[in-house]
Order: C-alpha cells, then sequence, then structure tokens
C-alpha cells in the first residue's frame, strides 16, 4: 500500500512521489489549505492539501484526528520559516495529491497528547489508544529489541530455546499460584508455572547443556511498581559452569545488550557479599549510585543509659545504625516527622537524628533531643567514626537488625531521591553469598532463594547448623533493582531431601510434589545452575520507565485485573458444572 513510513522521509526524498499510510495525528486549517500530521509507528509527517486538488483537497478538510489514511504526494522543502527543528522530518512536507480515507474514527476517548490528564486507569481501558503514543511505541520497540538481542547472543553461546509447560504443578517461588481446574480430571488443579525452575533443571538432566526460554511466569503476589501477576522472564539453565562461569557470561550477556541497544559501556560488576550489602545498605539489592552507607554504632551504644538504643545494641539480634547525611542540617522538623512517618512503615518506632551545627564547639555544636542521654565522649566518638562534618544530619535506628535494615536501607534511597543525591548512569553489581535460608516468623525456616539451591557446605554441615549456611545464589543488581537472580542447584538427592527436612517437607509431601524431581536427580543429574532475568524490570530501567506497566502491552492493573478485557470475569454455570466447581459466595454467574 504505501512507500514510505512517515518518520523516514528527509530532505533525501525532495521531489519524490511517495505513499504513506498512517493515522491522523492533527488536522489544522490555514486559510484555506489543510495541514494534516501523518503518524506511524516511525514518526509524524506533514502533509499539506491545498485547493488545487479539490475533490482530495475537500476529502481532506472531513477526515478528523486518529482517520487512517493513505496519502500519495511529493515531498517538498519547507518555505523558509517554517522549518521545525524540533521534528525529526521538520525540514520537509508532503504536497498531497490524492487521499483515501481507510477508515474512519470515533471521537477519541482522550487526547493522545493529553494523556496525563485522564489518569492511568482511562488509558488502560483504552490501551490500544494509549500505545498509538510515541512514547508507549517507542518503549515497546525498545523492548523488542532487547529481546532481540539476549536472544542473538544466546543463540551465539549455543544456547538453545526449549519452551516448557504453562499448565503444570505449582513450582514454589515464594508467591501464590495462580489455578486452572482440570475438567478431565474432577476435582484436580494445574497450577500456572511461578517459573519454569524445575523444568529447566530437568532439561539440563536431559542433557541440552545450554537452555534459554523467554518465559511468561505467574504470581498471585501483592503488586507494586516493579511486579505484575504475570510477567516475562529471560531464562537460563547450563550445566557443568560453575557460578563464577554463569556469572561471567550472563554479565557478557548484559554488557553487549547495553551496548547494543543503548551504547553504554556498563562499568565493572562488582561483587558483595549478602551480610555487607545488608550492613552497608540495609539491603540486599544496594543502588549503589548514592554514596551514604549505613554504620553500625552498637558497640558506642552499648555505653549509654538511652534505653532506644541500649537495648537492641544489647541484643544479638539488634542493630543500631546510623545514616550520615551531608548537608542534611537543612532538613526542617516538619521534613523529619515526613521522614519518621515514612520509616514507621518498615516497623521501625522512632527515627532520632543529630544536626551538626559547629563540630569545633564538641557536643555543644550539635543539636538533637537525644544529647542529653548519651555521655559526651561517646557522642564525639561516634561523629568521628561518621566522619561528620558542619552542615550533616545523623539519623539513627535502633530494633531488630531486621527492621532497621529495611527502615533505614529505605530511609538512605528516600532522602537521596529529596536531595538530588542519586548520581547519573549505571551501577551493576553481583551480590552473593546468600544465607540459605532465613525466619519464616513461626520459628521454621524458608529457603531464601528456592528449596533447589545448593548450599555451598557438605550436607551434615548444613544440617548442623541450617540457619548459618549460605548458599550458591546470585542476584544481578542494577540501580537498586534486582534484575535478576539465580544459583547452582542441588543436583543430588540425598542433599535435596536434606533440604526438604530442613524445610519441614515431609517424605511424603516431597514425593507428592517433587517426586519427579527426586526421581529424576539419580538418574545421572549432571552439576547445573542458571538464572533468570526479569525483562520487564530490565526494560523498564533501560526505557527510563517508572513502572513495569509502561513496557506491558496490556498489563494489569494494581488489583490484578484487566479493566480493557474486564478479566478475570464471570464464567456460566454450564462451564462451573463442567468444571465441577461450585461457588462458595454466590455471586449467581449468567446462565449460558
Ligand atoms: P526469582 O524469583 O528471583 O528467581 O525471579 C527472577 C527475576 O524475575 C523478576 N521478577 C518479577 N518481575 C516482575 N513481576 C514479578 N512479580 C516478578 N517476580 C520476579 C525479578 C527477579 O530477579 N527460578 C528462579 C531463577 C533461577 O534460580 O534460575 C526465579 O524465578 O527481576
Ligand atoms: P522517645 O524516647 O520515644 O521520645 O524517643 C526519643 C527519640 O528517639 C525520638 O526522636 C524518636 O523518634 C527516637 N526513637 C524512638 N525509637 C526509636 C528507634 N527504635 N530507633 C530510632 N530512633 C528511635
Amino acid at each position: 500500500m504505501r512507500s514510505h513510513y512517515c518518520g523516514v522521509l528527509s530532505t533525501a526524498n525532495i521531489d519524490e512521489t511517495v505513499t504513506i499510510c498512517g493515522w491522523v495525528d492533527r488536522r489544522r486549517d490555514h486559510g484555506g489549505v489543510i495541514f494534516l500530521d501523518m503518524r506511524d509507528r516511525d514518526g509524524i509527517v506533514q502533509v499539506v492539501f491545498d485547493p488545487d486538488t479539490e475533490e482530495h483537497f475537500q476529502r481532506a478538510d472531513k477526515v478528523r484526528s486518529e482517520y487512517v489514511l493513505k496519502i500519495t504526494g511529493r515531498v517538498r522543502a519547507r518555505g523558509e520559516g517554517t522549518v521545525n527543528p524540533a521534528m525529526a522530518t521538520g525540514e520537509i512536507e508532503i504536497l498531497g495529491k490524492e487521499l483515501e480515507i481507510l477508515n474512519t474514527a470515533a471521537t477519541p476517548p482522550f487526547q493522545l497528547d493529553e494523556h496525563t490528564a485522564v489518569g492511568e486507569e482511562v488509558r488502560l481501558r483504552y490501551r490500544y489508544m494509549d500505545l498509538r503514543r510515541q512514547e508507549m511505541q517507542d518503549k515497546l520497540i525498545m523492548r523488542s529489541r532487547i529481546t532481540s538481542a539476549i536472544r542473538s547472543f544466546l543463540d551465539s553461546e549455543g544456547f538453545l530455546d526449549i519452551e516448557t509447560p504453562i499448565l503444570t504443578r505449582a513450582t514454589p517461588e515464594g508467591a501464590r499460584d495462580y489455578l486452572v481446574p482440570s475438567r478431565t480430571h474432577p476435582g484436580q488443579f494445574f497450577a500456572l508455572p511461578q517459573s519454569p525452575q524445575l523444568f529447566k533443571q530437568l532439561l539440563m538432566v536431559s542433557g541440552f547443556d545450554r537452555y534459554y526460554q523467554v518465559a511468561k511466569c505467574f504470581r498471585d503476589e501483592d503488586l507494586r511498581a516493579d511486579r505484575q501477576p504475570e510477567f516475562t522472564q529471560i531464562d537460563i539453565e547450563t550445566s557443568f559452569l560453575g557460578e563464577d562461569e554463569i556469572m561471567a557470561i550472563t554479565e557478557r550477556m548484559t554488557r553487549e545488550l547495553f551496548k547494543a541497544t543503548l551504547n553504554v559501556d556498563l562499568p565493572e560488576f562488582p561483587h558483595m557479599p549478602y551480610a555487607e550489602a545488608m550492613e552497608r545498605y540495609g539491603s540486599d539489592k544496594p543502588d549503589l549510585r548514592i554514596d551514604m552507607e549505613l554504620v553500625s554504632v552498637d558497640d558506642l551504644m552499648q555505653q549509654v543509659d538511652f534505653k532506644v538504643f541500649r537495648g537492641p545494641a544489647d541484643d544479638a539480634a539488634g542493630r543500631v545504625a546510623a545514616l550520615k547525611v551531608t548537608g542534611g542540617a537543612k532538613i526542617s522538623r516538619k521534613e523529619i516527622d515526613e521522614y519518621t512517618k515514612y520509616v514507621s512503615i518498615f516497623g521501625a518506632k522512632g527515627l532520632a537524628w543529630i544536626k551538626v551545627n559547629d563540630l569545633a564547639a564538641g557536643v555543644e555544636g550539635l543539636q538533637a533531643p537525644i544529647l542529653k542521654f548519651m555521655p559526651d565522649e561517646v557522642v564525639m566518638q561516634m561523629m568521628d567514626r561518621l566522619g561528620a562534618a558542619d552542615g550533616d544530619i545523623i539519623f539513627f535506628g535502633a530494633d531488630k537488625a531486621n527492621i532497621v535494615n529495611e527502615a533505614i536501607g529505605a530511609l538512605r534511597i528516600k532522602v537521596a531521591e529529596d536531595l538530588g543525591l542519586i548520581r547519573e548512569g549505571w551501577a551493576p553489581l553481583w551480590v552473593v553469598d546468600f544465607p540459605m535460608f532465613e525466619d519464616n516468623g513461626s520459628g521454621g525456616l524458608t529457603p531464601l532463594h528456592h528449596p533447589f539451591t545448593a548450599p555451598s557446605c557438605s550436607v551434615e554441615e548444613l544440617q548442623a547448623n541450617p540457619a548459618t549456611a549460605l548458599s550458591r545464589a546470585y542476584d544481578m543488581v542494577l540501580n537498586g533493582c534486582e534484575l535478576g537472580g539465580g544459583s547452582i542447584r542441588i543436583h543430588e538427592r540425598d542433599m535435596q531431601e536434606a533440604v526438604f527436612r530442613i524445610l519441614e517437607i515431609s517424605d511424603e509431601e516431597a514425593n507428592e510434589k517433587f517426586g519427579f524431581l527426586l526421581q529424576a536427580l539419580q538418574y545421572g543429574a549432571p552439576p547445573h545452575g542458571g538464572l533468570a532475568f526479569g525483562l520487564d524490570r530490565m526494560v523498564m530501567l533501560m526505557t527510563d520507565s517508572a513502572s513495569i506497566r509502561d513496557v506491558i502491552a496490556f498489563p494489569k492493573t494494581q488489583t490484578a485485573a484487566c479493566v480493557m478485557t474486564d478479566a478475570p470475569g464471570d464464567v456460566n454455570a454450564q462451564q462451573l458444572r463442567e468444571l465441577n466447581i461450585r461457588l462458595r459466595q454466590q455471586k449467581e454467574p449468567a446462565e449460558g
């Protein structure tokens, strides 16, 4: 139908007759001459119709925003003073000769250039319109380029793209399952995969050696800006490679991806043990673009009477951490109150602070409600440890270590955002040496990664000290976002059984849920490991988007619904009967 995309036309096409197809972005009538801005996925070009071409001029006069047109005309240079440097095609225009209306359009639910005024709900309801915006087109085009670059890297490294089932059994990654009732097996359910974890391990048992998949994963969990119930992983598994080799190859993949798509040379990826990340940043996904760090002052606080600090300082599971904000003394009382409210979201019971006005004057030069509770020399030792200077503020968190880490770790990022202390650019790292397990809150243990992750010790050592055992897991973190995570897997049945026992999964339950895996492990399972990247998060970061919803064509809302198709929806009684399902809360489904 067409000879050119709108956005590609330039002065090189002057005097050519071209045919374009696209949507009317804008129509203007200037004293008997009609200007149409025509848009397709490549950009916008201006078309001019003058009354000389009478029949087509009449038609141009009738078109409205978002009509679909086919236009043939001659490319010409724009006149003196009408060149538009803000537009890629701004040096030229098309003098329209023929216009065919391919389709009309009702008045759009919102003006595309006024999308911010309508709110996300409306944009999602009319997502196909929202996606016409150049910004959204660019994001999805970038997403396609990113997947394509990743595929070609992995293909060239000998990885095989193998699909795994969507209708399957539960694959535990720590979230709730989406269940699908089976018609042919009354009362039984499939689970949608939280990840292809077990299948990719079984592919290693089968000898495929290097696998990848652009895999849809499903997790029924609380949603946030970087979480969707249905999302995409770049899922990778390899045999006979150790963690260093797997990290090296996927780091190279990330590096080449950034070079190919953004022309960015990523800096070094430091390797940081989990314990160090928690100690210095209060987070297992530290944003290294921010220089501020948490500093432990427990030893000093063991010397004070102030109960708020002394209690956690004396408690082995407690922590007293200080966060020095350079130039933060200008933060007002009102802002401190707001930060106090902010850290309370994470369970902090308060937020103590000291402002440093004039360090040369000793404690006299400091300002804080808590100073009276601490000996002067302890305060000054602390200033020394923190390298405090005039104009700083120091915040304190004191509680169980996990609360302090979460609260002060989050405060670090919030303050950095508010005061503009986040460096431009990219700060990647690997977080390594994760604990195998964490407290499940009711006296037991739960895996920090998933239960198929290998420990870095023997079965006996693991059984003796499960709570302190480390795993062979690794996470790739970029600018404070967990891009991907993986591990070396357990490839021996006795180790897998030991882990299930530590997780208090009975032999019976283990056999019921994972019997096929345990069995496979005894038929010559090679040492193997891998990882999975969150593709949506990767694209979000690479397109500088605020949410992964912006880089998914048809995302779900915060309540895990699709307002465009109105899913999830009711099903009729007949379907329920076939599935052997009776609804408890009787909102009668439509008969049909
Ligand atoms: P994990 O659960 O860490 O590991 O997931 C891997 C990556 O997937 C992304 N991700 C998500 N993205 C959007 N919405 C979600 N709800 C969501 N949940 C996770 C993150 C995360 O780093 N099978 C293991 C991987 C392995 O061990 O090989 C797994 O799924 O970016
Ligand atoms: P209070 O003695 O409770 O009035 O607290 C004195 C100061 O310590 C106030 O600034 C509180 O915000 C702060 N504070 C209270 N509990 C904590 C805590 N767990 N961690 C840090 N600061 C706290």
